[in-house]
């Protein structure tokens, strides 16, 4: 299949529209990351996102609509919480997914057998574009293979699906770099199963009370069941070994530079990249972790395509604000590999 690179002009968005009306399957921008968009009202489009990108089935999609009454005007689900209308009214249209109880119409293929959809209004004005014009809800993961880091431009989109997707639309960096936020309505007490660009602080400033799942910041153990299909598989993971430092910020650099010779890279700040001795990816400055979210996936994939580090060494991310993000995205790129040097 011969992939097309579209623009974000009303003769391409109106092509892609076209792509997705007939069945086929479109990488698209969002604020968040690309997304790998199909009809979600189309089981058999649907199962081919799975296919392109090499997901296990059992992981369900988020469906992307481009205005609140979309969930009535489709009836997406059972029921709209009233939570719902509060988080939309704060966060929407934005980095936020709120998962419902679902309705008859949703695919399996999108809910993975779950009774419940996960719904996101994206703010980016090509995803909402094309939503509209295809005149159905879409159904996107992020447009990478599975395992490797989602993509943050059109380029990482190409590298990973080229000739497997139908069409790519190129729309620029994306703004936060990571996932959006993944709330769950379903539970008694609503649930972060996923942390984004919406932060916890903020979500609970609107709902009061609402729970972290442990499998944000935890290994899940051997056995237990994922809130969220997608907390149990080795994500983003770089063909590097990472590994996470927790220490101070000289230790950091003693302890890299004291390996130096083999073949060893650092994840790190801007600040710290003249006094490191070995290859330097840098997230930005070093209380930006507003930059650290959107350069993460993009380092780790040039940590990947240079290909000369075994080793690569990054600090344990703060968990406070758009910090717990980051640090729930690194601690799997990781494959939970955490050195204390505190502990010392
Ligand atoms: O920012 C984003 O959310 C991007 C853009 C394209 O919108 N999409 C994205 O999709 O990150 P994906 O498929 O890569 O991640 C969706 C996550 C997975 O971890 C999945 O297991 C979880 O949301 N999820 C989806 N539906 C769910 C449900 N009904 N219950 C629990 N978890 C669900
Ligand atoms: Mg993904």
């Amino acid at each position: 299949m011969n992939t097309l690179l579209l623009k974000e002009n009303k003769q391409d968005i109106e092509k892609a529209a076209e792509i997705l009306k007939n069945g086929g399957l479109v990488g698209l921008p969002t604020e968040t990351v690309y997304g790998l968009a199909a009809n979600a009202l189309n089981g058999k489009s649907v199962a081919k996102i799975f296919e392109a990108k090499g997901r296990p089935m059992d992981n369900p999609l988020i469906v992307h609509i481009a205005d609140f009454s979309d969930i009535e005007k489709y009836n997406l689900v059972s029921e709209i919480p009233k939570q719902a209308y509060k988080l939309a009214d704060a966060f929407w249209p934005g980095p936020l997914t709120i998962i419902m109880k679902k309705s008859n119409i949703i695919p399996n293929e999108v809910s993975a057998g779950l009774s419940t959809v996960a719904i996101r209004f994206p703010s980016h004005p090509v995803a909402q574009r094309v939503i509209k014009a295809s005149g159905v809800p879409l159904a996107a993961p992020s447009a990478n293979l599975s395992g490797s880091p989602s993509p943050t431009t059109a380029l990482h989109v190409i590298n990973d699906l080229n000739g497997k997707i139908d069409a790519v639309i190129d729309g620029g960096v994306c703004d936060v770099g990571l996932e959006s936020t993944v709330i769950t309505l379903a539970t008694e007490v609503p649930r972060v199963l996923r942390p984004g660009g919406i932060t916890v602080e903020q979500l609970s400033s609107v709902l009061g009370k609402i729970d972290v799942d442990d499998a944000v910041v935890h290994k899940l153990k051997d056995g237990a069941v994922a809130s969220s299909p997608g907390m149990k598989y080795k994500h983003y993971a770089p063909k590097s070994n990472v590994i996470l430092l927790n220490c101070s910020d000289s230790e950091y650099i003693e302890y890299v530079n004291n390996r130096a010779d083999d073949d060893v890279a650092a994840l790190c700040c801007d600040e710290d990249i003249e006094h490191l001795e070995v290859c330097t990816y840098s997230l930005g400055r070093r209380n930006d972790y507003k930059a650290h979210a959107q350069n993460l996936f993009d380092m780790l994939r040039k940590i990947d395509d240079d290909g000369v580090a075994k080793t690569v060494y990054s600090r344990l991310p703060s968990i406070k604000g758009v910090g717990l993000a980051v640090y729930n995205r690194l601690i799997r790129a990781a494959g939970f590999e955490v050195i204390d040097l505190e502990k010392d």
